[in-house]
């Protein structure tokens, strides 16, 4: 069992708290803040315990620094959700960032500049990760939805900071992971949606053989029905991966499971196009439109699949959600998701805003702001950033929030 900071004393110590502050923008507005705000609890905690906290996060994927990726917008909300003063340190390493550290009062806190600025934060690098640790006495870890990476500010600090401990929402995330590990109730079906096809065809391929059914939609389904040889428009597909996509379909059918693809899509020339919009077979999509929801039948197909289920993972929207022709889809499996008796959760934040917004959040069992390390975390493994965590000593303790 991992150390959680409420064992650790805080009292006149500084901590380094990762976070995960990569929330969707549009220019600077933050879409939704779901990331920002469940991290409140762990922030309250220590500022209120007489510590100060020196905040890191990744947003987005910068080569360099890049001002459009600047965490200014996150230290103003920040601001407005803790109502006391965020400053965002210029760098996230170096002297200017070493002296705003070392000048923190108790109950004070502090922004770093985005991690990914200096390539070293994803390669691991050990000076850099002693860099960051300098700027503190002890390591919070609140970012599960950042531990399958091996980074610095995740991995490498670990070895110079110590100890380690989990934050409310890692500790939050861990129990819900190991409610639906630890003997699920079967049938286990997971429901994978989304466009990031490259990211999670891997995790796939290592799931198939832990879960009972697999319900496929959003825009990764069509290098699925690409594979079984579908006519699909000019629906998104990722043609490098058809051949793994292939590998996991014969696969599940070697084992006996189940793999549900759309059987029928929401189709448009382009998704601002609102005069022609059709239903059709997915496996035969005309040339001139892509798929950009799920559509009816496949709805029933997938409520159906979904009625004997004893826990339901769902990862990925299953339609183009931020256009409000194709939204349905995913909001109708919302309510199918919510009606469901056996365990649900939701993983990633588009899946959880989509469920939010469809009103069924408070019917699902476990809301989790991870997506692409909760599936990994499924696969049985251990993620590195929780690996890196220290071992609670004494008593454990039950589920903590403040
Ligand atoms: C996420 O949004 O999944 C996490 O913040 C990790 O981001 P990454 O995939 O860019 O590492």
């Amino acid at each position: 069992m991992k150390l959680c900071i409420a064992q650790l004393d805080l009292r006149g110590k500084r901590i380094f708290l990762r976070a995960d502050f990569n929330v969707p923008l549009s220019r600077d507005e933050i879409t939704d803040d779901a990331r920002i705000r469940a991290m409140i609890p762990t922030l309250e905690h220590c500022l209120t315990n007489g510590a100060s906290v020196v905040m890191g996060s990744h947003l987005g994927r910068p080569v360099g620094r890049d001002a459009r990726y600047s965490l200014k917008p996150i230290a103003f909300r920040l601001e407005e959700l803790l109502g006391r003063p965020v400053p965002l340190a210029p760098d996230c390493v170096g002297p200017t960032a070493e002296k705003l550290a070392a000048t923190l009062e108790p109950g004070h806190c502090l922004l770093l500049e985005n991690l990914r600025f200096h390539a070293e934060e994803t390669a691991n690098e050990a000076g850099f990760a002693q860099a960051l640790a300098r700027l503190a006495d002890c390591y919070v870890n609140d970012a599960f939805s950042v531990s399958h990476r091996v980074h610095a500010s995740v991995g490498g600090i670990t070895r110079f900071l110590r100890p380690a401990a989990a934050g409310f929402l890692m500790q939050r995330e861990l129990i819900a992971l190991a409610r639906v590990l630890s003997q699920p109730r079967r049938p286990l079906v997971l429901i994978l949606g989304g466009a990031r096809v490259s990211d999670k065809l891997g995790i796939i391929r290592n799931l198939v053989p832990h879960v009972d059914r697999l319900l496929i939609g959003g825009a990764m389904a069509f290098t699925f029905l690409k594979a079984l040889g579908c006519e699909t428009g000019f629906s998104p597909v990722e043609p490098k991966l058809i051949p793994m996509a292939k590998t996991i379909l014969d696969d599940a059918r070697a084992r006996g499971m189940q793999v549900m693809l759309p059987e029928d899509v929401i189709a448009a020339t382009y998704p601002g196009d609102r005069h022609r919009i059709v239903t059709v077979p997915a496996e035969r999509i005309p040339l001139a439109l892509a798929g950009f929801d799920i559509g009816p039948a496949t709805l029933i197909r997938f409520r159906d699949a979904l009625r004997d289920a004893g826990t339901v993972v769902w990862n990925g929207p299953m339609g183009m959600v931020e256009q409000p022709p194709f939204a349905s889809g995913t909001a109708e499996l919302a309510k199918i998701v919510a009606d469901c008796s056996g365990l649900t959760v939701a993983a990633g934040g588009d899946t959880v805003a989509a469920i939010q917004r469809a009103g069924v959040a408070d019917q699902l069992g476990y809301l989790s702001t991870s997506g692409v390390a909760f599936l990994e975390a499924l696969e049985g493994r251990e993620l590195p950033g929780v690996a890196a965590l220290s071992e609670m000593t004494g008593q454990p303790l039950a589920e903590e929030r403040p």
